[in-house]
């Protein structure tokens, strides 16, 4: 739509970002990169990293053309997602108020342009979101319960099922791997219970691994806690974020989020994880 000079001319000027390469080399290579050009964006605290994100995004749309609804978003809390989302709406909105007020030729192409369309959100929000509309006909919408709900799931399913709560060698399994005692009570099991899980449980091989421990009678009542707890979220239909995440990679291996994949050109992370 418009040229990368254009572009930055624009940041610079209206929001007073200066990316060009004699004040910001790094943040002008990352931004003015091409489409097909992978970037992995290491920097320290504050210097600038969403916002060559968003301004990247914003890049993709204004220079290359691409359309806003083939590109996701995505970052770790809540709280960043929405404002990496209206960062980009806001940012996005004022170039846009800019062209318009200077270039008439662009005014279709502008009206066109619907920055709602991109996908934004915290990854479990968008396996959500994407697993709702691919779900076979007739079946439920996925069910996702807060950290607090699985807590309390595993207290009653895993640990209170035969008392396993007042098993010793699953306490001293338990106190072990969380290195002391001070502190440790039923809450705290189910916490650790559900570290376990979603540390081993997805990685088949890992998981085998962990129950061949099972000569270690704690590990074998840890074991039996986490399968009870998944087979009850199994047969209520229910997921806990990591089940989610689990349930999307199936779904994706079966190839049943062909449409949604097909859509998608562009994936930005913010704050990745290792
Ligand atoms: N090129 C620039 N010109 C002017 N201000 C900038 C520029 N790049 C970033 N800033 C400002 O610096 C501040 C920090 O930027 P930003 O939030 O993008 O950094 P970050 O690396 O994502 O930080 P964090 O590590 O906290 O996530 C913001 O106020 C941002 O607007
Ligand atoms: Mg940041």
């Amino acid at each position: 739509m418009i040229s990368f000079p254009q572009f930055q001319e624009i940041v610079i000027d209206e929001l007073k970002r200066d990316i060009r390469p004699e004040m910001n080399p790094d943040q002008h290579r990352a931004i003015s990169a091409p489409q097909d050009e992978s970037q992995f964006i290491v920097a320290g605290p504050g210097s600038g990293k969403t916002t060559v994100m968003v301004l990247k995004i914003l890049k993709f749309i204004y220079v290359d053309d691409v359309n806003p609804g083939s590109i996701l978003a995505t970052t770790f809390t809540r709280k960043a997602a929405a404002e990496l989302r209206s960062r980009i709406l806001s940012w996005g909105d004022i170039i846009r108020q800019k062209l318009l007020s200077d270039n008439n030729d662009l005014e279709k192409d502008l009206r066109h342009l619907d920055f709602n369309q991109i996908v934004t959100g915290t990854l479990d929000s968008i396996c959500e979101e994407v697993l709702k509309n691919h779900r076979d006909p007739g079946s439920p919408p996925p069910v996702v319960v807060e950290d607090f709900v699985a807590r309390a799931m595993m207290m009653r399913v895993g640990l209170f099922t035969e008392e396993r709560h007042h098993n010793e060698e699953l306490r001293e399994y338990l106190i072990n791997i969380r290195g002391g005692k001070f502190g440790f009570n039923t809450a705290e099991m189910s916490r650790l219970l559900l570290e376990i899980k979603d540390r081993v449980y997805y990685d088949q091989v890992l998981w085998e691994e962990f129950k061949s421990k099972g000569d270690e009678p704690g590990v074998e009542i840890a074991c039996q806690a986490i399968e009870d707890y998944i087979h009850e979220f199994e047969e209520r239909m229910l997921f806990d974020f990591s089940l989610l995440e689990a349930h999307f990679l199936d779904k994706l291996n079966e190839g049943k989020l062909g449409s949604f994949m097909e859509g998608l050109k562009l994936v930005l992370v913010d704050e990745y994880l290792m």
